[in-house]
Formats: structure tokens, C-alpha cells, sequence
């Protein structure tokens, strides 16, 4: 064999090999490479070692001082590829983590929505705009002036009892400005006709506290949804219209609202407000006229504007829309309930 045939195999490997040490990112690749050129048994350098004796004679010297140069420049790339390999910091291994395959598919990340009870009150928010009510918020922590005595509830009535709030203050119950968890929104009925003369047509929607014990259908905070629609001469008949369509929108079919006669001292005449289910009725609040003691109380002309509230539970609404049996699956923040909305 002519000594240039041979050098250029000899030239070829060490390129080839170049190559290979080069992409190898993890210990089975390195090792790979290694086997494929410096192997023992069948490597390419086994291989080309092999044709030297095949070499003219008088070239043998030069060809054998060439292969060992090449045979030495292999195991330095070999020796460089492992120590790149767990040092360089732009390989995975040297992070200190397990080789990763990049081209593998990415976990998806599980993209969140909002509570059901959030999305409810968004969704009730537009509904009653559509129908002209714009949006009243209130404070969460209230006086008593306005949780009970502004609504004509006077200091004996039993909803005042420290049984039934969550007063904030030890001077519960006296009437001398005790501050409470507001147990309705009707106070923010009163905290907008107290700074807007009429016509009001509002909703506001909100948390409400009462120390009640959970069950499937009570919770200690709930959501109410307040409406209050004062103008020169809105009636009873506008209540029922308003809360059927609302209820119709929202639940997407037609909706019949039953009455049924009832007490809340800042309404005249109150009533129970029912839903029908099917053959059922299920209430989801209470509502009524303003009592002309609330109007005037604010300043406003009872013999001038009429006008309706309604105070309606959001959770029991969602409920019905979602065919949910338990209010507590809202709060107990498992994530397998929640993400089904
Ligand atoms: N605030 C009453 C409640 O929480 C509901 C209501 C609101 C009744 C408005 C009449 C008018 O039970």
C-alpha cells in the first residue's frame, strides 16, 4: 500500500472521529464514539493499524509515527468529550440534572380559569346591565346604622343578635355604632340612595357573613346579589319581569318566578322569591317595595318614587344552573371540582 493511501485513512479517522467526540452530549454517546475508533476489538484505528503492515517498507517508520500521533489525538478527544461532558455549563449533565431529551414533548401547563362563583357574578353583572342596572359596591365591614337600623331594624329585632352576626366590636348589639360583618347587601341599597337622589337602578354584589353552620345548602359567607330600582311609578309587576328575564338569561331557559308573601321591615310588601326546578321550586331570595320609611329616611319623596329590591343567594343560582348539591364544593378548593366550570 502507497504511504499517501495510507495517511488519508489516517486523516479521514481523525476527522471523522473530530466529529463524532464533538455532538456526543452524554456518557452513552461519549462511550460510543469511544468504541467505534479506539475500540480493541474492531475500532477503526483496529482497522487501519492493521493495513500497516501493508505499507511499503521503506514508508513503515513514517506511516507507524503517523498512526500513533492519530491514535493519541483520538483519546485526547476522548478525554475532552468526558470532561466537557460534566463541566460546561451549557451541557445538561454539568447542571447537575439528569440528561434531558430536548426534542421530547413538554409537559402542558394546566392553565387556570376563574371560580365559578366569580364567573357567575361577571356573567350576572352583564345580564342586569342589559337591562339597565349599573354596578354599587359597599364595604364588606359594616356599622350598624346601616346593616340595621337605616333597613328599619330596630335594636330589639332578633336579626341583630350577637347569635346571629359577626360583630367585630365587644360592644355587640347596643345600637351605639357596633362595626359587623354585614349580614346582607340591602346596606348598600342604602349607602347609594344616600348619595344619589332618584331614579337609582343598581345592583351590587358581594359577600355576606352569618354565623351559620355549613351544610349543603349553608355556608357562614355566601354571595348575595342586591338590586334596587327606584323611579316614578316601578311596581311589583316590573320586579317579577325583571327577575325573570334575568333568571331566564342566566339559565338559559325559560324560568317562572313564584311569590310567596313574607317579612323584611324595609320592603312593604315583602316576598319570598321561588324559581321553578322542573315540577319544584327552589327560593333563591327575598325582595319586596321599598318601605316608604326607607325612602324617606334617605331623603327621598315616597309620594314621588316607588321602587323594588331584591336580595338574591349567587351561590344557590349557580347551583342551579350547574345542577350542584352542595354550596360547600364552592369553598373546599379542590381543584378537581373547580376545574370542571
Ligand atoms: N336582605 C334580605 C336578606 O338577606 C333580602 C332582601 C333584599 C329582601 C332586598 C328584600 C329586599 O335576606
Amino acid at each position: 500500500m502507497a504511504l499517501a493511501d495510507f495517511l488519508q485513512q489516517l486523516d479521514e479517522l481523525a476527522a471523522a472521529a473530530a466529529t463524532a467526540f464533538a455532538s456526543a452530549h452524554d456518557p452513552a454517546a461519549v462511550e460510543a464514539a469511544r468504541v467505534e475508533f479506539s475500540g480493541a476489538k474492531s475500532g477503526q484505528l483496529k482497522t487501519v493499524q492493521k493495513q500497516l503492515g501493508g505499507v511499503d517498507k521503506q514508508d513503515r517508520r513514517t506511516a507507524g509515527m503517523r498512526f500513533n500521533e492519530v491514535k493519541n489525538q483520538i483519546d485526547e478527544l476522548h478525554q475532552a468529550a468526558v470532561q466537557r461532558i460534566t463541566s460546561d455549563p451549557t451541557e445538561p449533565l454539568s447542571r447537575g440534572g439528569p440528561y434531558f431529551d430536548t426534542t421530547l414533548p413538554g409537559k402542558p401547563h394546566r392553565v387556570g380559569h376563574l371560580h365559578p362563583i366569580t364567573q357567575s357574578i361577571e356573567e350576572l353583572k352583564d345580564l342586569m346591565g342589559r337591562l339597565g342596572f349599573s354596578v354599587a359596591d359597599g364595604p364588606e365591614i359594616e356599622d350598624e346604622q346601616h346593616n340595621f337600623d337605616s333597613l328599619n331594624i330596630p335594636p330589639e329585632h332578633p336579626a341583630r343578635d350577637p347569635l346571629e352576626n359577626f360583630y367585630l366590636s365587644t360592644a355587640q348589639a347596643t345600637g351605639d355604632g357596633s362595626l359587623l360583618l354585614r349580614s346582607q347587601t340591602s346596606t348598600v341599597q342604602i349607602r347609594v340612595m344616600e348619595k344619589t337622589p332618584p331614579p337609582v337602578r343598581i345592583i351590587s354584589m358581594g359577600r355576606v357573613y352569618r354565623p351559620d353552620t355549613a351544610d349543603a345548602t349553608h355556608y357562614p359567607m355566601f354571595q348575595q346579589m342586591e338590586g334596587l330600582w327606584i323611579d316614578k311609578s316601578v311596581t311589583m309587576a316590573d320586579l317579577k319581569t325583571v327577575l325573570r328575564l334575568f333568571a331566564t338569561s342566566y339559565l338559559g331557559h325559560d324560568v317562572h318566578i313564584r311569590f310567596r308573601p313574607s317579612f323584611f321591615p324595609f320592603t312593604e310588601p315583602s316576598v319570598e322569591v321561588d324559581m321553578s326546578w322542573g315540577d319544584d321550586w327552589i327560593e333563591f331570595g327575598g325582595a319586596g317595595m321599598v318601605d316608604p320609611y326607607v325612602l324617606e329616611s334617605v331623603g327621598y319623596d315616597p309620594e314621588q318614587v316607588t321602587g323594588f329590591a331584591f336580595g338574591l343567594g349567587v351561590e344557590r343560582i349557580c347551583m342551579r344552573r350547574h345542577s350542584i348539591t352542595d354550596i360547600r364544593e364552592f369553598y373546599r378548593n379542590d381543584i378537581r371540582f373547580l376545574h370542571q366550570f
